[in-house]
């Protein structure tokens, strides 16, 4: 019978992979709580409409990528692309955002988007988010991009690029996007893929991110969204650039950042690494004033990044399985003697004591015990052997120093 196989671009995870995962989590917990971070959970399923309002129906993400689906009720479903969505839909109806008055969440999780899978890049794919709702400051798109860097350090993670850049506001981006659309369409632009030659005029600035190749070389010396920031854009840009400055963040300026989903406002920035491929971005976030309201809650701000965990996992040291306390190793090889009975129970007092280890319930001889025990890395080996059994005794050898004693069983009774 053929074995039944994952789905392509999903994959499984064992334990010497998700310690990383377990890791990126912890680290979160311990970063992002500093700052005051919260976790939410939230679910994996949305409803489409969700995402075509708030990432945009001109977006690959909304357009080429979603796991859409029609319920048993009739209701069109969407495994979540990511995360900031349906974080803020939450947020809307639990009625928790106020404009300036921040509060601040992350959330881990799978993503979906039906991509095609290559090297660090996935359908099922996992991302730790955070996002800071109600403050439009400068000081608050820095206080994430600082966050971000003190995560990335607490996970040993270096040699990384952080592009920064501002994509206007809706006071700027009309100017813009008529600049843009303008040099389209004195480009030969029947060159541009068929999306893009739609796109130029319903949404220009996604033209900028298509990774058709020969989109990407037209659209190279495309106007900068630099050259047409409003006076409140290049202040509050400004402002962001001379904080990070001030805190010692190292950056380049991308003009060309314009982020895959069409919520961004003012600051976006992404963190890029050389080391992982053709996939180079390990986080990518940015400001979203304008997203909670569009999505039926109150006129608050908002900014956020998430991190892709595979990504990241690439970038990390391996991740060492803890050494097991303990290993029980039965040489009592009588059948029927009761030994694999009191080792189980022993190795359960050890667990209640706090201890880790385990016990294969095989009697074997002193030799083969002991190249196992070995091989599970434990620090000591308790070995119940016909003369400890019948003494009710075990003895215990540590595995590093060599020595051994004998213990009476009824010495751990309590
Ligand atoms: P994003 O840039 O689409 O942003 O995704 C963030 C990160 O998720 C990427 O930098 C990458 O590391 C990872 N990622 C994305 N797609 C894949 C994939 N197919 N396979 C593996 N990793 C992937 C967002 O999702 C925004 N919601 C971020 C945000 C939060 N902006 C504001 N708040």
């Amino acid at each position: 019978m053929s074995v039944i196989q994952k789905i392509k671009g999903f994959a499984d995870m064992f334990p010497e992979d998700s310690r990383a995962f377990t890791r990126m989590e912890d680290a979160a917990r311990l970063i992002f709580g500093r700052y005051g971070f919260g976790e939410l959970r939230i679910p994996v399923l949305e409803r489409t409409e969700l995402f075509a309002k708030g990432i945009g129906e001109d977006t690959d993400v909304v357009g080429k990528e979603m796991y859409t689906f029609t319920d048993r009720g009739d209701r069109s479903l969407t495994m979540r692309p990511e995360a900031t969505a349906g974080a803020l839909r939450a947020c809307i109806e639990a009625g928790v955002i106020e404009p300036g008055k921040p509060s601040r969440y992350y959330a881990f999780g799978p993503m979906f988007r039906y991509e095609r899978p290559q090297k660090g890049r996935m359908r099922q794919f996992h991302q730790i988010d955070a996002e800071l709702l109600g403050s439009a400051e400068p000081q608050a798109d820095v206080e994430v991009i600082l966050m971000l860097r003190d995560y990335l350090a607490e996970l040993g993670i270096g040699e990384l690029t952080f592009e920064l850049n501002s994509l206007g506001c809706r006071e700027c981006r009309p100017e813009y996007r008529a600049a843009l659309t303008a040099f389209f369409e004195a480009l030969d632009h029947e060159k541009l893929c068929e999306d893009c030659r739609r796109r130029m005029h319903s949404n220009p600035l996604r033209v900028l991110d298509c990774k058709v190749p020969n989109c990407k070389a037209l659209v190279k010396d495309a106007p900068a969204i630099g050259d047409h920031l409003c006076g409140g854009c290049r202040d509050h840009f400004s402002a962001v650039l001379a904080l990070v400055d001030s805190a010692g963040l190292t950056y380049t300026l991308n003009p060309r950042l314009v982020r895959g989903l069409d919520y961004y406002q003012r600051t976006t920035f992404e963190v890029t690494s050389g080391a992982i491929g053709s996939q180079t971005a390990v986080a990518g976030g940015g400001r979203y004033d304008g997203l909670v309201k569009l999505l039926g809650g109150p006129d608050a701000p908002g900014v956020g990044f998430a991190c892709g965990m595979e990504r990241l996992a690439m970038l990390m040291d391996k991740q060492e399985a803890p050494r097991p306390d303990f290993y029980l190793a039965v040489t009592d090889t009588r059948e029927g003697s009761g030994a694999l009975n009191a080792a189980l129970l022993l190795a359960h007092k050890l667990r209640q004591r706090g201890l880790s280890g385990d016990c294969d319930y095989t009697a074997g001889s002193m030799k083969s015990r002991l190249r196992h025990a070995g091989r599970t890395g434990a620090r000591k080996c308790y070995i119940l052997g016909a003369e400890e059994f019948d003494a009710g005794q075990v003895t215990i050898k540590d595995m590093d120093e060599g020595e051994q004693m004998k213990i009476a069983l009824a010495a751990f009774d309590n």
